[in-house]
Order: C-alpha cells, then structure tokens, then sequence
C-alpha cells in the first residue's frame, strides 16, 4: 500500500523564510525542510493500480499557475497535540486547485474530503505539554509574511513513516501552464 497526498513545494527563498521562523523552542518538533509543502488533499493508503489510476487522473487537472505569500501563523490543536503552522494568502487559486484535485479523486473512486480546506504549511508538532509556549510563538510570529511566489506545479507524494518521523517522496509533478 501507498500513502499518498498532493501537495505544492514551496521554492526555496520560502522554505528559508519559514525554517528562520523556527526558533530553538525544544517544546516544538519542527519539520526539516524537505517535509515543508501545502497540502491540497490527504489521500491516505492505497493500492498501486488506484496510485497509478490517481497520477493519471491528476495529470488531466488544466490549471494556471498563480501567486501566493505567506501571511501569518497559527495553530490546529486536539485534545493531546497540535500543529503550529503559516497561512497562506489568496485561499481562492489555491481552493479552487484543491477542487479540481478532490474532483479527480472522486473521480477514481476515493471517498470523498469532508473537512473544510484550510491553506497551511506545517511548521512544527507539539504534545500536551507544550501547549503553554504555542501562544508565545504565535505573538512573536504574527507579523510573518513573505514576498509573493509563484506556483508553477503541484505534486503526488508519499508518506514513509518512521520512528524518526515522516519521510515524503516526489512520486509525479504536475506543471501548471
Ligand atoms: P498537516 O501538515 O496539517 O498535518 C502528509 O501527512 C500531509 O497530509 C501532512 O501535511 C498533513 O497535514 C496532511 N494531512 C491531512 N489530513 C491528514 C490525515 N488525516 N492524516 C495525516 N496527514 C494528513
């Protein structure tokens, strides 16, 4: 089985911003820079002919590219952990992206998302212990923005989990053009 998610890479001068947004906190576990990247849908396990049934679909999504920037930090929290991340701004290229990928994996017969699509990239993972220092990071950081950047592709990935946490390989890259 594959575990699989679409994503966008941010560019490099990006990755860079935010990895200079992750201070020595040891409450948090911030991610390294190649686990850095925009979730447009989680797809979870699969077989290989509904991968190779996902890719194909995926390559048929007729997109332009388009602009975004980060624009400030947050936080997604569950009763034992949580997750501190940047936004992203304008939501609607990438909403409408992240439909146009969520059509194709009906469309091969996944199930469908029902959670709503909130735009992040993840910074960091933390346990009920830390959640003293999440408001912290959150106050130091609200000013964190980014100079526009251009989305040209978006990509199928897959999750290798580990004891050392999650491992994400490029499987395709699909331009936007
Ligand atoms: P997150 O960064 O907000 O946790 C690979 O696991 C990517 O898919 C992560 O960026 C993760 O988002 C996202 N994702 C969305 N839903 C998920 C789920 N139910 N389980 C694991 N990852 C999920």
């Amino acid at each position: 089985m594959h575990r699989l998610f679409v994503a966008i890479r941010p560019p490099e001068p990006i990755r860079d911003l935010l990895i200079d947004a992750m201070d020595d906190s040891p409450d948090f576990r911030w991610q390294d820079d190649e686990q850095l990247h925009v979730t447009l849908r989680f797809v979870g396990e699969v077989d290989r002919p509904l991968a190779n049934d996902l890719a194909d679909a995926l390559a048929l999504i007729r997109s332009g590219p388009f602009e975004l920037r980060i624009n400030g930090v947050g936080r997604f929290e569950q009763r034992s952990s949580g997750a501190l991340w940047a936004g992203l701004e304008p939501k609607a290229p990438l909403a409408a992206l992240a439909a146009k990928v969520e059509r194709a994996c009906v469309g091969v017969g996944l199930e469908p998302e029902r959670r709503a699509f909130h735009p992040h990239i993840t910074l960091a993972r933390f346990g009920r212990a830390s959640k003293a220092e999440v408001q912290p990071y959150l106050s130091r950081n609200a000013t964190l923005v980014s100079a526009p950047f251009e989305v040209t592709s978006f990509t199928l990935f897959e999750s290798q989990l580990s004891r050392h946490g999650a491992h994400y390989d490029a499987v395709a890259e699909f331009p936007l053009t």
